[in-house]
């Protein structure tokens, strides 16, 4: 199926007669596969593949993309028919198992991108090598992030593992992340950031932890990050916040703590956040308690209406005098204080 006969087709004539084949290359893709050799790129979408098709490939193929196909295993030696490769994007397939040190014969890869296969465990080695920039995971079934995946001085700056099964990720492998601009963990089972693990990530301008189990956050976690713009926190379990929690995020622009349990804000957590997009702060369905600990929250309110996301929106669950009661609406005496 992958011989070079047949994949001369009429196709490959004309790219011949054009001179734009590879002239020191067996001129030949996989008859399934479109190949597009003046830049290098080759594009197998939604063909019956079971195995990965590096006899085919262009030895000086850059750009590979297999995706909706039924393979199921990625090895060192299946990469090694394409040294050039810098970019490789394997969207949901049916990937079980990829080997170690899978990447040592593409030393020039920067982009992986395994979003939406079958993969479990990861082993050793399995992203060394080569000098990877971006990382996707995404849509996976990994229970376990391993240090161990990761050469120690990555430069890794775009790391996406949302949508897997992970209940933690280890300091040891964070520690070796110190070029990362984007993490994003979301839609995970994650309950906890250990203290300071995040302490390395100097340079984050993104963060995504939304859609996890996380009921608390250490003070410390966001604490080396004067560049994060964008934190995402939606759909946890957050009952309370520690009072410093933002206070180096003078830089954030956006701010999701949506659908959390929240009952209170503690006075002066907001007040860092100086840099806010408009309808850049979501507070809704959080099951706020409007009694007098809630002045900073109304105040806060009342002050930066036009930086809250459905400001009117943000309703008290208790007192039952006052539940359902949008927190801006409130007066004084509701709010038992004393003038
Ligand atoms: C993958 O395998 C399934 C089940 O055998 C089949 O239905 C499907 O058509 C295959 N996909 C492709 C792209 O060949
Ligand atoms: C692939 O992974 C599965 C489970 O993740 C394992 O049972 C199987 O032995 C692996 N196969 C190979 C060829 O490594
Ligand atoms: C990261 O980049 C630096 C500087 O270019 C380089 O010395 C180092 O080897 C790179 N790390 C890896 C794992 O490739």
């Amino acid at each position: 199926m992958f011989s070079c006969l047949l994949a001369m087709k009429p196709r490959c004539y004309l790219l011949i007669l054009s001179l734009a084949c590879f002239s020191n290359v067996v001129l030949c893709c996989p008859a399934i596969c479109k190949c597009y050799p003046q830049r290098a790129e080759v594009v197998c979408n939604e063909v019956p593949l079971t195995e990965y098709p590096s006899q085919g490939l262009p030895e000086t193929t850059t750009m590979l993309t297999i995706q909706f196909t039924n393979i199921t295993l990625l090895t060192e030696q299946h990469l090694n028919a394409t040294p050039s490769l810098t970019e490789l994007h394997l969207y949901s397939n049916q990937l079980q198992n990829v080997s170690s040190h899978l990447l040592r014969g593409v030393p020039h890869l920067h982009t992986l991108d395994l979003t939406g296969n079958k993969l479990n465990e990861l082993p050793a080695g399995v992203f060394s090598h080569a000098q990877l920039r971006n990382l996707v995971l995404k849509k996976n079934q990994i229970q376990k992030a391993e240090a161990d995946w990761l050469p120690d001085n990555s430069n890794l700056t775009w790391l996406d593992v949302s949508g897997n099964r992970l209940t933690e990720v280890p300091a040891s492998l964070l520690q070796k992340l110190s070029q990362l601009e984007n993490l994003d963990l979301s839609n995970n089972k994650l309950e906890k950031i250990a203290a300071n693990s995040l302490t390395i990530l100097t340079r984050l301008e993104r963060l995504n932890l939304q859609n996890n189990k996380l009921d608390t956050l250490d003070p410390s976690v966001f604490q080396s990050m004067p560049n994060l713009a964008y934190l995402f926190l939606t759909r946890n379990k957050l009952n309370k916040l520690p009072p410093n929690l933002f206070q180096m995020l003078s830089r954030l622009q956006y701010l999701s703590l949506e659908d959390n349990q929240l009952s209170h804000i503690p006075t002066g957590l907001l007040d860092p956040l100086v840099n806010l997009d408009e309808d850049g702060l979501d507070l809704t369905v959080n099951p706020f308690v409007c009694d007098e600990k809630m002045e900073y929250l109304w105040r806060w309110l009342l002050k930066n209406k036009k930086k809250v996301f459905l400001a009117g929106s943000i309703t008290c669950a208790k007192p039952p005098s006052l539940a359902g009661r949008s927190v801006l609406s409130l007066t004084q005496s509701e709010l038992n204080l004393h003038s």
